[in-house]
């Protein structure tokens, strides 16, 4: 399990979390959900090494992350997918695969055959750039190469901004099968409510750097939730 205590995260003198704590537990999708710039992304770069926390505590499976590298964070089993995808436009679709084998031992370096189930266009696609792939497809060869570093838990950020619908669904298909046929915890940052609706067995609501609100997937209903997602 995840656990975040109390973290606060600066950049410079403005501050973007202001004592956030949270869970994200084995075989589950937990969802968070907020408006632009309260402080997603600054919350997964907390977790995946990104950003140094001002004070507060992340820690994996009980073992404490503060001040471990990006690098150390993918070896303890935290898979990353950020926002915007960060694909490398000029390697091609298998190269980017590969790069997930930096935290590997040498007898995993492989590309695991579910990668290819979970999206078949990958394997049609392998010797393409990454930048010639479309958004969609891009954002599914971001998934799979986050997969290939075996993660324990997911972290995805913001996985269907400007993806077509149709996609929208392969993703969500794919997220679930993962938490239901290998038990792996999901971080799943969104927007997209209907998706998180869909998915998620825990949300919390972030605002201005805070938890605002936290509970069952089926709270997300209360007024008290669709106030803060509201503009
Ligand atoms: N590198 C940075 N330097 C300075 N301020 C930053 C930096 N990155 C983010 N911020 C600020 O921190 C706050 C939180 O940003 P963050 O990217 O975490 O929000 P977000 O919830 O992910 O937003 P979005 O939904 O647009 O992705 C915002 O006010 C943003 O302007
Ligand atoms: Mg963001």
């Amino acid at each position: 399990m995840l656990t975040v205590e109390k973290a606060s995260l600066h950049y410079g003198a403005a501050q973007a979390l202001r004592g956030i704590s949270l869970s994200a537990e084995m075989g589950k999708i937990t969802c968070v959900l907020g408006r632009n710039g309260v402080g997603k992304s600054s919350l997964l770069r907390a977790v995946t090494g990104q950003h140094p926390l001002s004070s507060g505590t992340v820690s994996f499976n009980g073992v404490a992350l503060n001040g471990m590298a990006p690098y150390g964070r993918a070896k303890q089993g935290i898979g990353y997918v950020p926002q915007g995808r960060e694909i490398f436009p000029l390697l091609t679709v298998k190269e980017n695969l590969e790069s997930g084998y930096a935290p590997l031992k040498r007898a995993e370096r492989f590309i695991p055959d579910d990668i290819f189930s979970l999206f078949p266009v990958l394997q049609s696609m392998l010797s393409r750039r990454g930048g010639d792939l479309s958004g969609g497809q891009q954002q599914q060869l971001a998934i799979g190469r986050a997969l290939v570093t075996r993660p324990k838990i997911l972290v995805l950020d913001e996985p269907t901004e400007g993806i077509q619908p149709s996609i929208i669904k392969d993703i969500g298909r794919a997220i679930k099968y993962l938490r239901d046929s290998t038990g792996m915890a999901i971080l799943l940052v969104e927007q997209y409510l209907d998706f998180c609706r869909e998915l998620a067995d825990q949300v919390y609501i972030m605002d201005r750097g805070e938890i605002v609100h936290e509970g069952p997937a089926e709270t997300l209903d209360t007024p008290e939730a669709r106030r803060h997602l509201t503009v």
